[in-house]
């Protein structure tokens, strides 16, 4: 059955604002399917960025009532009949126009990353895997690149200043699946604290709370590699070493 619900939509860029709109909403539909139809009945300029509507291309992120999430999996039945529903772009990127943002931040933190570093020395077909260190990275395989934990994250969300210095959870878990890799032969712990600023998390979980796939960014790679690193600091040897000028 057809009702008509009230929407808050965020029109203009940074100095915009929530414009509202009634429209109608159908059993079974999602944030995503009202902003359609707001474009295909009321304001066809609106912009938002969406693709698979499937919830594996990352696109369509936005914050719905507050909370940043996917708008292609917001089901309209999980808010209250009478709830208003405020849709809002991500606020830690800047905003091009409604609800699409520039979010090349992200891809401008993934190029930082030094690849994959396997030993020159070993052939192809020599090295072995054991199944542990397989599925160890899998779960961060996972990521869709939504940009949802990087837009929640306080470090840079409340400080702007602090962007060219942190790469945010989701690159900073792509440093710690490198850093797990047996064969990968970089030492990933000096630059995860120096370059990738690893010591401005201080273990909030935002991240993890906001990420659609549900990988445990904070348990899984953010706490190991901070583990890792402090390793590497209080390391005796390392210590000596880099005293006299080995590392
Ligand atoms: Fe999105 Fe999760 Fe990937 Fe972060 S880790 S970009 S929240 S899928
Ligand atoms: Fe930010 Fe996640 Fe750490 S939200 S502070 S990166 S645990
Ligand atoms: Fe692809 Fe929502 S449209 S994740």
């Amino acid at each position: 059955m057809a009702t008509e619900r009230t929407f808050h939509v965020w029109r203009g860029d940074a100095d915009g604002e929530h414009t509202e709109y009634t429209v109608e909403v159908n059993e079974g539909e999602v944030v995503l399917d009202i902003l359609h139809r707001l474009q295909a009945t009321q304001t066809p300029d609106l912009a938002v960025r969406w693709n698979c509507k499937a919830g594996k291309c990352g696109s369509c992120s936005m914050e719905i009532n507050g909370r940043p999430r996917l708008s292609c999996m917001a089901r309209m039945s999980t808010f209250e009949p009478d709830e208003t529903i405020t849709v809002t772009p991500l606020q830690t990127f800047p905003v091009i126009r409604d609800l699409v943002c520039d979010v090349s931040y992200n891809y401008q933190k993934a190029r930082e990353i030094p690849s994959f570093t396997p030993d020159p020395e070993t052939k192809p077909g020599d090295f072995r895997m054991q199944q542990a260190d397989v599925e160890r990275p899998q779960e961060f395989r996972k990521c869709i690149e939504c940009f949802l934990c990087q837009n929640v994250c306080h470090v840079i969300r409340d400080h702007e200043e602090n962007k060219e210095n942190f790469s945010g959870p989701r690159y900073l878990m792509r440093v710690a699946e490198l850093e797990m890799h047996p064969e990968d032969t970089a030492d990933r712990r000096k630059v995860a604290q120096e370059d990738f600023g690893l010591g401005y998390c201080n273990i909030t979980k935002c991240c993890t709370e906001v990420c659609p796939e549900h990988i445990k960014i904070t348990d899984n790679s953010l706490i190991p590699l901070k583990e890792k690193a402090a390793d590497r600091k209080y390391d005796p040897v390392v210590w000596l070493g880099s005293k006299i000028g080995l590392r």
